[in-house]
């Protein structure tokens, strides 16, 4: 167990490498249970949850081939799913990482049968997978629960058809584009969530000889092919990273240039951080965030499915409002359960009240370094950022959440000029 300590107050200057994304890497590497030929993924991050995923795909009977990056490279796997020995997705696994529910569509379309536990809630809220299985029925399957597994099966194969989401969900949008690919004729997938992690996958799914079309739009038509081939693909760079150390420059002051990511990635937040005072501009490299001077100013925001602004950018965007000069409203639509952070915000001297599904924040003259503890993956980081501004220590308790999904948090922030250190808690 470690512990993260940092001493707040210092202006940033300097460039941070954005991995390749968490959130596109895992069903991209789920996808390689279509095919029995390889799928080679490049610039994929070195994290806890990648680990994870390798090992349930271990679990299948997957060859997992992983050569770690180095110098700012993301890593390197080769998977083969030559023969699946198991269809299987405990408990244990799942629980650990909900991403693990993905295997669910591809399992079904190769093998004709998958048996993936339910994941149950999570620290962020309930996170239902009706729409996942409403899915994957719309395609033929049939779909049981037993004794806290999902058994489904489609012995004859999928069948393509179109599936309406009532509500976006970027989770059973991978599970169904992923399934169809190998179901027999046409799949349309409408209201499909517009996430660049979908575009990616598709785009991988391309490669190894799927037919897509409409990526990038909320209709996406797939017509089945009989098998997929091998293929290698670069997972694209994470919006997620790249907001946080984007708010980073914001929070901290200074300049920092974030290389091998694309501002497009975050557009909703961009404009959010230049209303609050900070300048973004592109560069040959990736993008650059600069804040100089006064306290940023209070502007309020609505989370929202892509491209309006993410949810996973929202703990990180409240620490920042908290040292505003102003009050700001911040709305999470997404999930019921989002603001876990608000009460170690508030020991660090934040202002902030929760009206339902809104925080007010009432932005403070300075923050006050405190221990602190980590409730979720996108919550530590907003702590860290809390911390780099804060006046004296903050210690952030728990920081395994961090290494889900952030990699290297601490090397990246101290090249820019942070102290920020890991220590044994
Ligand atoms: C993905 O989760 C991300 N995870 C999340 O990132 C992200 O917060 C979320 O999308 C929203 O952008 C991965 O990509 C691995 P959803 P996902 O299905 O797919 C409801 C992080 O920190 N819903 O789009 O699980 C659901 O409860 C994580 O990296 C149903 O009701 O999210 C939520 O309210 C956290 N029924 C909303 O839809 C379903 O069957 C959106 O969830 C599925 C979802």
């Amino acid at each position: 167990m470690y512990k993260i300590r940092i001493r707040g107050g210092l202006r940033l200057k300097g460039e941070i490498p954005i991995s390749g994304a968490k959130n596109a890497a895992l069903p991209l590497m789920v996808a390689s249970l279509l095919t029995d030929a390889p799928l080679t993924l490049t610039n994929v991050p070195n994290l806890a949850d990648v680990a994870f995923m390798a090992d349930l795909l271990r679990h299948f009977g997957v060859g997992v081939e992983w050569t770690p990056g180095h110098a700012g490279d993301g890593g390197r796997f080769r998977l083969c799913a030559r023969d699946l020995t198991g269809t299987t997705a405990d408990y244990d696994i799942v629980r650990k990482m909900r991403a693990s529910f993905f295997a669910l569509g591809p399992l079904l379309a190769r093998a004709g049968t998958a048996k993936v536990s339910l994941p149950g809630g999570c620290a962020i809220g309930a996170r239902p997978v009706d729409l996942h299985l409403k899915a994957l029925q719309a395609l033929g399957a049939t779909v049981d629960l037993v004794e806290g597994y999902v058994v489904a099966s489609a012995p004859e194969g999928l069948k393509g058809a179109e599936v309406a989401f009532p509500s976006v969900s970027v989770g059973a949008t991978e599970n169904a584009l992923m399934a169809a690919t190998l179901a027999e004729g046409r799949t349309i997938l409408l209201n499909a969530a517009r996430e660049p992690e979908i575009d990616d996958l598709g785009r991988c799914l391309i490669a190894m000889g799927a037919e897509i079309t409409g990526l990038g739009s909320s209709k996406i038509t797939v017509d089945g092919v009989k098998s997929l081939h091998a293929a290698e693909h670069a997972v694209l760079p994470d919006r997620i990273e790249t907001g946080t150390y984007a708010i980073a420059a914001a929070i901290a002051g200074g300049e920092v240039e974030l290389t091998g990511t694309r501002g497009e990635l975050i557009g909703a937040l961009t404009g959010l951080l230049e209303i609050a005072g900070a300048e973004v501009r592109e560069t040959e490299r990736g993008m650059c965030v600069a804040r100089n001077g006064a306290r940023p100013i209070s502007v309020s925001a609505d989370t929202a499915p892509y491209p309006g602004f993410p949810t996973d950018l929202q703990a990180q965007f409240m620490a920042l409002m908290a040292t505003s000069d102003g009050t700001s409203r911040i709305r999470e639509t997404i999930f019921e359960n989002r603001f876990m952070h608000v009460p170690e915000l508030l020991r660090m001297g934040a202002d902030i009240k929760i009206e339902g599904d809104t925080a007010i924040v009432t932005g403070v003259a300075g923050l006050k370094g405190a221990p602190v503890m980590a409730t979720d993956l996108r919550a530590s980081s907003s702590l860290v950022l809390a911390g780099l501004a804060a006046e004296g220590e903050t210690i952030v308790n728990r920081v395994y959440h961090l290494d889900r999904g952030f990699e290297r948090m601490e090397e990246k922030l101290r090249r820019v000029g942070a102290e920020i250190e890991r220590l044994p808690s």
